[in-house]
């Protein structure tokens, strides 16, 4: 294995939305920092909607919105290293919304959540009502057992691995295709 770029997305001040340019070109490996969300309600964003049909499970059925820091180039087969997709439903009390994220971490192969999606982190965020977001649990699996506003919030990688053509990502406002 040769040389591993580490590089910790810093963001820019919660104000401002965040961008990939400070991410070099290549790189390998990204590792979300609380402020990797900051600015998110300035990122590219659409109404979440699943491509295909899914069981109905932890998203429920209310209204939500996706917001995606960078897009995909024309053409990609996977989302780069760094791709970060936060997706909440919509309550006007921000702190009351339920908040989900997936960060790539890597696309190398071995590198991390080998077993789920691979490459990819999940994050339960908590919606600061400013544009930013506290980070509640993160990892390659839900913690066993988590609730979270009373629901169970289930198996990211099974569900999520009904989607493992578009790379483990369901929303149809990110299909690869469509970029
Ligand atoms: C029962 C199936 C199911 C489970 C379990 C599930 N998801 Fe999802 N997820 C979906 C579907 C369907 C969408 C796209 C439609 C939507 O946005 O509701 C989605 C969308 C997302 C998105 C937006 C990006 C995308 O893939 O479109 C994120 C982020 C996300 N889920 C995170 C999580 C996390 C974190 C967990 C585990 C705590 C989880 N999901 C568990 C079905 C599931």
């Amino acid at each position: 294995m040769g040389g591993v770029a580490l590089l910790a997305c810093s963001g820019g001040s919660p104000a401002a939305p965040t961008s990939m340019a400070s991410m070099s070109p290549g790189l390998s490996v990204s590792i979300a920092t609380p402020q990797t969300f900051d600015g998110f309600c300035g990122w590219h964003s659409a109404v979440a909607t699943p491509s295909g049909s899914t069981p109905l499970g932890v998203h429920g059925s209310e209204p939500m919105t996706v917001y995606w820091k960078s897009s995909p180039p024309h053409g990609a087969t996977q989302f780069p290293v760094g791709t970060t997709i936060l997706k909440e439903t919509t309550e006007a009390d921000a702190g009351a919304r339920t908040v989900f994220a997936m960060v790539k971490r890597t696309t190398d192969v071995g590198g991390y959540n080998v077993d789920g999606a691979q490459g990819w982190e999940w994050f339960s965020l908590e919606d600061n009502g400013d544009c930013t977001a506290t980070i509640l649990w993160r990892g390659p699996q839900a913690p066993t057992l988590t609730t979270y506003s009373d629901l169970l919030v289930g198996d990211c990688n099974g569900c999520h691995a009904k989607a493992e053509s578009n790379d483990f990502v369901w929303d149809t406002a990110l299909q690869l295709s469509g970029f």
